[in-house]
């Protein structure tokens, strides 16, 4: 197998070709994901919830994500590592590059940071210092209490308009990788049109570049609430191995996310 660099994922992205992408938070998981085909796996500050079992992603921090980075990386050969910068790691550009330097020294190959046009100049100056970017919008689940829950975002033509503008502004800050979480299907489409740059979506539509899902939600063994956008691949499996790659291949195969999984 190649490595899944960035200019593979715009080669993919040229192809038509969609991207597989999982969290993944240690070694044992890191292997059996690549064997199964995921291209990108995310080490999530949704770790908080699904490995610590924080009600919310704020208390983590920048060692813990860091931590969990180093066991995906031990595990992992070829697929691309994504670490989330966690809450309160990236409040002035100095800050986010000193964060981004512990989780790329732990092995990340990119870090993920939630939020707007705001963003830019962090962005910009992360990716002159040699740390690629994934710009995270629509639901960013660090502003939990300032969305008043886990709501599907750009539902207001307003709304809708502010993301693209986002969107376009972190492209062109240099964001590597686009993000969407909980927006409209049809607004998922006409950003990832708008972008030259590759989309992930997370109930975002089947027309962003790529997929992405918290393992512990596509397995079934997140305890708390389902949402909308998630699918349990474990259904019809009789192995952990046989969900994932049922996962990847209904990527792929833009079979997921189905009408049902979307806004
Ligand atoms: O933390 C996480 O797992 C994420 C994904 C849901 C995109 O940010
Ligand atoms: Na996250």
């Amino acid at each position: 197998a190649k490595a899944v660099t960035i200019p593979a994922l715009l080669a993919m992205r040229a192809a038509g070709e969609k991207i597989g992408m999982l969290t993944c938070y240690d070694a044992s998981f890191a292997a059996l994901m690549e064997r199964c085909g995921v291209d990108v796996l995310l080490i999530g500050d949704s770790l908080g919830m699904v490995c610590s079992g924080y009600d919310s992603t704020l208390p983590v921090t920048v060692a813990d994500v860091a931590y969990h980075t180093a066991a995906v990386a031990r595990g992992s050969k070829n697929a691309m590592i994504v670490a989330d910068l966690p809450f309160g790691s990236y409040g002035t550009p100095e800050q986010a590059l000193a964060s981004s330097v512990a989780l790329m020294q732990a092995g990340a190959h990119m870090v993920k940071i939630e939020g707007g046009a705001w963003l830019a100049p962090t962005i910009r100056f992360l990716v002159e210092r040699a740390v690629p970017v994934c710009a995270h919008i629509g639901l960013t689940p660090q502003f939990v209490h300032q969305l008043g829950g886990y709501k599907v975002q750009g539902k207001t033509e307003e709304s809708a308009e502010g993301l693209k503008r986002d969107a376009l502004a972190l492209q062109e800050a240099g964001a590597a990788i686009v993000l969407l979480e909980a927006v409209p299907a049809a607004l998922g489409k006409e950003v990832t049109a708008m972008l030259t740059v590759p989309t992930i979506g997370i109930g975002a539509g089947p027309d962003c570049s790529g997929q992405v899902l918290v393992m512990h939600d596509m397995l079934g063994v997140f305890p708390g609430r389902k949402a909308r956008f998630v699918r349990n691949f474990m259904e019809g499996q009789t192995s952990v191995e046989g969900a994932v790659r049922a996962y990847v291949a209904a990527v792929k195969d833009g079979s997921f996310p189905a009408q049902e999984h979307c806004f």
